[in-house]
């Protein structure tokens, strides 16, 4: 299945194909006329797919680094040592770097291409589940400095995805369910479709990660650069990221968590229709995702130290039903002082 990104000289083709892997020759010479490409990955994927990756490309030179897997290789420490790699190899202006990992290796590698040189052309082939159906495509790419995540960075987009659903087989289960949270997510905000054929529990195929990607590409499309329409992808962060920090969850658990959250407040609001509480608790409850919480009064003073807190003012991301959602903008004030009117 291909998914278009269209965003003008920027566009690309994101490619989900069962055992695409094995084609790769043929696809990245579809975008990349050089010999020699320079493959980034990490301690936990490279012993399982890098020789697999550079036997299929046959026609090329290929060169790799690895860095050590988790979220601690987005820094500048790794970032540097990356550099310092390619430049040893002699990395020219405008070869092609690909990311083959997970979201890690993908924001690290995109900004390494993004600063290289003021930017070398990079491929991402995702090999978690959260990178297939989100982290992989959109352009945003970076580090984590001064505890802060994410907070050096630029928008860079791939020249294409490459997207092997059948890397998913030796992904831990605790990876999957946390790529599961933001899955379930898109479905929440903007495709009814996708919450439905999830309730089955099914194998996550080609069409499902078809249809996440369509979630993310429609607001990309409109927000390329994260000023507006990009904030629905919010949805359950808010509440996610205060008890991801105080109870020390994964992410995408937090963030199940968090759309429950969300959901509750939009009850009180005359936002949210009722029944998607129990809706969207059923299924996280099938992915033996968290589900417990307390009252969301309880977090909104919290919520006010969240990073999208502009000047005083936060958009709170509600959903109307399952597949529709919307903003609203609360003071600080209002959300300290918050009362429940119903
Ligand atoms: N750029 C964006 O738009 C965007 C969006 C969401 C998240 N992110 C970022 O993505 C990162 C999280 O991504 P992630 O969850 O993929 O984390 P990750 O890259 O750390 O991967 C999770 C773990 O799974 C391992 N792994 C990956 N694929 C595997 C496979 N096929 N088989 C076996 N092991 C495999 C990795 O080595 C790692 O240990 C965070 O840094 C987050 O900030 C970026
Ligand atoms: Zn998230």
């Amino acid at each position: 299945m291909i998914l278009r990104m269209n965003l003008g000289s920027d566009s690309y083709d994101i490619k989900i194909e069962q055992g695409i892997l094995n084609k790769l020759n043929d696809e990245i010479k579809d975008v990349y006329s050089k010999k020699r490409v320079f493959i980034i990955t990490d301690s936990n994927v490279g012993p399982i797919y890098l020789r697999k990756v550079k036997e299929a490309l046959y026609d090329f030179e290929t060169l790799d680094v690895t860095v050590k897997a988790g979220e601690e290789s987005k820094s500048f420490d790794t970032y540097k040592m990356v550099l310092e790699k390619l430049l040893d190899m002699d990395i020219k202006r405008n070869e092609l770097l690909i990311a083959l990992g997970g979201g890690v290796v993908g924001d690290l590698t995109g900004f390494v291409a993004s600063t290289i040189f003021r930017g070398n052309p990079f491929v991402q082939i995702p090999t978690s589940l959260l990178a297939q159906m989100d982290s992989s495509i959109g352009g945003k790419t970076g580090i984590d400095f001064y505890n802060r995540k994410n907070i050096i960075g630029a928008f860079k987009q791939p020249l294409k995805v490459i997207i092997d659903p059948d890397t998913l087989n030796t992904l831990p289960q605790a990876e999957f369910n946390n790529g599961m949270g933001e899955l379930i997510k898109h479905g929440c905000i903007g495709n009814a479709k996708l919450f439905n054929m999830l309730k089955s529990k099914p194998k996550i195929n080609e069409e499902i990660i078809y249809e996440s990607l369509l979630v993310k590409k429609r607001v990309v499309e409109i927000d390329p650069f994260d000023q507006n329409e990009r904030m629905y992808l919010n949805f359950g962060h808010t509440f996610g990221h205060v008890i991801e920090l105080k109870n020390h969850l994964r992410h995408g658990e937090a963030v199940a968590v968090g759309m429950l959250y969300a959901i509750q407040f939009g009850i009180d609001l005359g936002i949210t229709d009722k029944s998607c509480y129990d809706e969207l608790k059923k299924i996280l409850v099938s992915y033996d995702l968290p589900t417990n919480h307390g009252d969301y009064k309880d977090l909104l003073k919290e919520t006010v130290h969240d990073k999208k807190n502009l000047a005083g003012m936060l958009s709170f991301v509600f959903i109307k039903e399952i597949g529709t959602v919307l903003k609203k903008e609360f003071k600080e004030s209002e959300l300290i002082n918050y009362e429940c009117k119903n």
